[in-house]
């Protein structure tokens, strides 16, 4: 266990290129089991949760060779059982994408899990598995370790009772490793970097908007209203049965999760100004910019291209003082990763903030609704707890204190940048969380300070 003590921090001001987006790396590495050739993933995630999708896919008899960033990932000819169980950590992406993917594929194996993860939900990707005819066990509670035996799949078409790209995911790759045909519809778009790296690697997948029309609002005749030609879903997206994957160079980019805590420190700490280059600006993940420019964020954009299917682009903030906005409703799993650094973020903005229809935020690798509420409360942030987010007082200056990570590496770093931030000195205690997804965050953060 270990502890980071945190002052606070007059200016900041800096450049910075950031690891691999994780979500993405996480994919490179999955989906190289199911390749014909070569994979190469540069800039690869350099936390312990992308390791341990290297580590399995070692383990299922590709070969990997590490190299600074760059990964070289060699399918096997065939996935093999492992020879022992396959230990994801803390990483619930790579359990639930692993486990469609293992259970298409026809292998016996054993995901297991740490504490936090052996208590996260597994029913959501167990219950569709099922559907696809998939040998799973998650025992009487639907939680790690899963048991996965040799099945005969079916194709599915599965409209997502939850906002999540983690379940996605599960069942494409359970239809790509089993020559399954996949359709899932969605009532709110979540990630997408499964589509767009089958996509990349040569697949066949087509994604279809759900149509809509402008009519007169019945509310009110002199408006009008733009309806959806179903209210079932806003998106199928369609895998074909009998997809395979070439494989090819991916080019990952920098992590916009990891961006927030930057960008979030800027806007926080007068004078400053920073910019990060080559971050990921995926539309289905940067809802957090979208809100910070609402709030009155002084962001720029420069540089949009794409790398290897994903927008990315140059981020430069400058210090500013924001407005309070609510954060609600089909935007929350758009940025449901940045809620913990948007709440500190909105204890220093003027006027009360309403975060709402985040109650995923439960089930994280904390619950980060109880986690969020009991730091900034110890900051001296009036701030109320509801069953699926918080409201929040902002106040004009935080007050350094002693708080826990609770072995969140998200948590971690939002109350980082709340301790550079605040008044007074800040300890982190379990900071070691960071390792799960940027183990040099606090070095990065450090050495900005002016
Ligand atoms: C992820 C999806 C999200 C996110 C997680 C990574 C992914 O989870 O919170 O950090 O890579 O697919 P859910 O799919 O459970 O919302």
């Amino acid at each position: 266990m270990s502890e980071i003590k945190i002052e606070r921090c007059k200016k900041i001001q800096g450049c910075l290129t950031l690891p691999g987006d994780k979500s993405i790396s996480h994919r490179v590495a999955l989906m190289s089991l199911l390749c014909q050739e070569k994979v190469v993933a540069v800039n690869y995630a350099d936390g312990a949760d992308c390791n341990h999708s290297l580590e399995a896919v070692r383990a299922l008899g590709a070969q990997v060779e590490k190299d600074n960033g760059t990964v070289q990932l060699t399918p096997p000819n065939r996935i093999a059982d492992p020879d022992g169980p396959i230990e994801c950590g803390n990483s619930g992406t790579t359990m639930r994408l692993l486990a469609g993917l293992l259970a298409g594929a026809g292998v016996t194996a054993r995901l297991i899990g740490d504490d936090s993860l052996s208590q996260r939900p597994m029913k959501r990707i167990v219950d569709p598995l099922r559907q696809m005819n998939a040998a799973i066990d998650a025992g009487e509670h639907d939680i790690a370790p899963l048991n996965i035996a040799p099945g005969l799949l079916i194709p599915i078409d599965y409209t997502m009772p939850l906002a999540s790209a983690q379940i996605k995911s599960s069942l494409l790759l359970a239809g790509l490793a089993s020559g399954n045909a996949v359709t899932i519809r969605e009532k709110n778009l979540t990630r997408d970097h499964t589509e767009r790296m089958i996509a990349h690697f040569g697949g066949s997948i087509k994604v279809e908007d759900v149509k809509s029309r402008i009519v007169p609002d019945p509310d009110d005749p002199r408006k009008k209203k733009r309806v959806l030609d179903t209210e079932e879903y806003k998106r199928a997206i369609i895998l074909n049965g009998g997809t395979a994957l070439a494989g090819g160079t991916v080019e990952i980019p920098g992590d916009l999760s990891t961006a927030s805590y930057f960008i979030a420190l800027a806007l926080m700490v007068r004078n400053s100004h920073l910019i990060i280059k080559d971050v990921g600006l995926n539309p289905t993940r940067s809802a957090f910019l979208t809100i910070l420019k609402r709030m009155g964020a002084n962001l720029i954009i420069k540089n949009r291209r794409e790398l290897s299917g994903e927008p990315v682009g140059d981020i430069e903030i400058s210090y500013a003082k924001l407005r309070s906005r609510k954060v609600s409703g089909d935007v929350v799993p758009n940025l449901i990763d940045e809620i913990p650094i948007l709440a500190v973020l909105a204890a220093q903005t003027e006027g009360t903030t309403i975060f709402r229809d985040a109650s995923e935020l439960r089930v994280k690798e904390t619950d980060r609704i109880r986690a969020v509420v009991a730091n900034l409360s110890l900051m001296g942030v009036k701030v109320g707890e509801l069953p699926d987010g918080f409201i929040i007082e902002g106040v004009e200056d935080l007050s350094g204190a002693e708080l826990d990570s609770f072995g969140d590496h998200r948590i971690a770093m939002a109350f980082a940048v709340a301790g550079m931030a605040a008044h007074g000195k800040t300890v982190i205690t379990n900071s070691e969380a960071v390792e799960t997804s940027c183990p040099n965050f606090f070095t990065m953060l450090e050495g900005l300070r002016l």
